[in-house]
């Protein structure tokens, strides 16, 4: 069965921070490959509005350098982004000020789709907001884009959340972690929900253990000072990393719809139980010949802040009990690889005696770079002279499985952006769900700040500080190979 697309109304999308980092590598080249897409309706506008003194002219330029920048040269063509970038309008605007709102009002027009997607600084959520209502330009079918990150502890997200309340609804407001938007977290959903044969085995009496890797080869040099006020735990453990973990151990959604996706994810979240100190292992990137240490990078000389984390995680719920998780994040490590890996249990009772080769079934799930799913799987090895076992990989890549379209996967904000224009709020984060995700890692922070723990130093290029391995190796079990 093959679904249609849904198709897409006419929209006004006004992006705050039309002139920034986001907008220019992420936001326009997306929504220009929608364009080629067929998937930008004639008539729609883009409205870049930042503080910048552009015009129509100026902003149309920014764009066609930004997806000249970002889009392959065979992706694109001086004649359809000529046209794309037609769609395209500017208006100077002041924020916090007066300046530039009345022609914003007057170029967004009330019967199409409405977005307005919040590129700036979460400091500026509330002004934006005031003002799109006090100017009379959103109204109650208008939506709203936010990006993390979403505060920095439970107190800070809730005086956002409060903040967005106060002129806008829940099922308006569109929280983006665009982890949500890769297709193979999206497949996450798929490979569990639409078939039969994992589903019996996803739990404590068969899995394991789990692993959820999300490794980096870049440190943190040019965004140091922001990093720094972050760690890893707050960049990447409590959004992303976070939100794939749901997905692994959620129940099935009643049905594929946003809060019966995002009530389920919440249940996971609020199962967490509190990490031991004992089973957090952080640390910090030290310099080596090829580049700078973790310090240096930062221009912060005390910093205790850290650049990797690994943890150990318990499900407290009849599905996971006794089956950890366990994650780990970091920066300058040996390869970019980001994957899932489900672990089973070994057989019950071997008939083939003991073997060297045995091994468990493990499904792992590439979510970048070669995204794809391998099932390693026990086989005879051929030939005569007895039962000798082997592992061999069922390996499906997408791009090898699905041709030219599993090639060319969109990237994760074209898929958000468009979902936005489309009224579907299932790949963005509810309300309550992020400040769930942060009174879990509050408290895990909280401690080691506390005891004023130190991240443990290690090289760039390797797997991470010692420590991590530990994590693993005193449960009998080891940290698959990070490897592209
Ligand atoms: C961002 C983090 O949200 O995600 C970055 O702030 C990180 O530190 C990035 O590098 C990773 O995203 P991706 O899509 O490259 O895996």
């Amino acid at each position: 069965m093959v679904s249609r697309v849904i198709p897409v109304k006419t929209f006004d999308l006004v992006i705050f921070g039309g002139t920034g980092d986001l907008a220019r590598r992420k936001i326009l080249p997306g929504l220009y490959r929608r364009y080629i897409a067929g998937q930008i309706p004639e008539g729609s506008r883009i409205i870049g509005a930042a503080r910048a003194d552009l015009n129509d002219e100026g902003f149309r330029a920014l764009a066609t350098q930004a997806i000249e920048e970002f889009i392959p040269a065979k992706a694109r063509d001086a004649a359809t982004v000529a046209r794309f970038v037609e769609h395209m309008h500017y208006v100077s605007v002041d924020a916090t000020g007066t300046g530039g709102w009345k022609e914003l009002a007057k170029l967004v027009r009330k019967d199409v789709v409405q977005a307005f997607y919040f590129s700036v600084a979460p400091a500026l959520f509330g002004a934006l907001a005031e003002r799109l209502h006090s100017n009379k330009i959103a109204n109650e079918q208008s939506r709203i884009v936010v990006e993390k990150p979403f505060g920095r502890d439970l107190e800070s997200a809730q005086a956002l959340n409060a903040t967005l309340a106060e002129h806008f609804d829940e099922s308006q407001i569109y929280r983006i972690d665009h982890y949500l938007g890769k297709e193979t977290v999206q497949n996450l959903m798929a490979v569990r929900f639409a078939n039969i044969l994992f589903e019996p085995l996803w739990n404590g009496r068969h899995v394991d253990h789990v692993q959820i890797t999300v490794a980096e080869i870049v440190g943190v040099g040019g965004r140091g000072a922001y990093y720094d006020k972050s760690g890893a735990m707050r960049d990447m453990v409590q959004n992303h990393m976070m939100q794939l973990l749901c997905l692994i151990a959620m129940e099935a959604p009643y049905k594929f719809d946003p809060d019966a996706v995002r009530d389920e994810k919440l249940k996971v979240i609020r199962a967490l139980e509190p990490v031991k100190p004992e089973e957090i292992v952080r640390g910090q990137y030290r310099a080596n010949r090829d580049g700078k240490s973790y310090v240096e990078d930062s221009e912060n000389p005390a910093s205790l802040t850290e650049s990797y984390i690994a943890m150990k995680v318990h499900v407290a719920n009849w599905r996971w009990a006794g089956t950890p998780f366990y994650l780990r994040t970091g920066k300058k490590l040996r390869a970019r690889t980001s994957e899932i890996a489900v672990v089973f249990k070994e057989v019950p009772h071997s008939i083939f005696g003991d073997s060297e080769a045995w091994h468990e079934n493990v499904l792992a799930i590439r979510l970048q770079p070669n995204e794809g799913m391998t099932l390693s799987v026990m086989i005879k090895e051929p030939g005569p002279g007895g039962m000798r076992l082997t592992e061999v990989p069922l390996d499906m890549s997408f791009a090898d499985a699905l041709g030219d379209s599993g090639a060319d996967i969109p990237d994760a904000y074209e898929r958000l952006i468009m979902d936005v224009i489309r009224g579907n709020q299932t790949l963005f984060m509810r309300g309550d769900e992020v400040e769930a995700a942060w009174a879990w890692t509050d408290p895990i922070i909280d401690g080691w700040e506390a005891r004023g723990d130190r991240p443990k130093p290690y090289d760039p290029g390797s797997s991470g500080p010692e420590d991590a391995l530990m994590l693993l190796h005193r449960d009998g079990r080891r940290w698959r190979e990070l490897k592209e």
